[in-house]
């Protein structure tokens, strides 16, 4: 199975934000994290569409879209017209999550679902077959920078059990205090995914701290 690194760009500095996307460009990061924050699904604002238009601009690399906001199946199809190629949204975020894995796939991107850490990966077990990634969070949304929880193991080994009983190859993507510190663990867990913003763009050297991810 392939490793995949999805650095955050909710960590890079956005005063210099097409050097940080082409650095990131220049990485062995197979795709680029983008931490849409809407102020009301999260206790925080992150951007919007005209960011992420600058940062599709200055990379070819796949976008992976992190929808933190009320509502998901509004806006899920603007963000894939903007270039995303995977849209995620939270499970806790819509009364109506086929709709919006519908919308995804009908406008071209793959659909992801992300839970909080509080919600478990057992109430996606019929909308497993009908997405292409799933996206544990190992922090409460809302911020870069926070530690860890260890809880979310257990949830990576959970889906990983759920994904072979169903015959599934759905991604798992974990997000949220990941350094080359616990990569391993994450990857021998089960994931394929790893999302870092602060371990990689508060590194002295960004893309060794990828690279390290990417070997640990
Ligand atoms: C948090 C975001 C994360 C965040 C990760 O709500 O979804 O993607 O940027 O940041 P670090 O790697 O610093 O925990
Ligand atoms: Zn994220």
């Amino acid at each position: 199975m392939n490793r995949i690194i999805a650095p955050s760009m909710l960590s890079a500095d956005f005063g210099h934000l097409e050097r940080d996307t082409q650095m990131i460009d220049r990485s062995a990061a197979q795709w680029l994290h983008i931490d849409v924050m809407d102020g009301v699904f999260v206790p925080n604002i992150s951007f919007g569409f005209p960011v992420m238009k600058a940062i599709r601009k200055a990379t070819d690399k796949p976008l992976d879209v992190h929808l933190m906001i009320v509502d998901p199946e509004k806006y899920a199809v603007r963000f894939a017209e903007a270039g995303a190629s995977i849209v995620t949204f939270h499970y806790e975020a819509t009364y109506d999550a086929r709709r919006c894995i519908d919308l995804i796939h009908a406008s071209g991107a793959k659909a992801g679902i992300s839970i909080k850490p509080a919600t478990s990966v057992e109430v996606l077990r019929d909308l497993l077959p009908s997405i292409d990634l799933v996206l544990i969070m190992s922090v409460e949304p809302g911020f870069g920078g926070q530690s860890f929880m260890e809880g979310s193991l257990q949830k990576i080994a959970d889906l990983k059990a759920m994904r072979a009983e169903l015959g599934l190859a759905t991604l798992i993507e974990v997000d949220g205090g990941i350094s080359s510190h616990n990569a391993r663990t994450l990857f021998d867990a089960g994931a394929d995914a790893l999302v870092a913003g602060s371990a990689v763009f508060g590194a002295a050297d960004p893309r060794a701290e990828i690279e390290k991810m990417l070997n640990a």
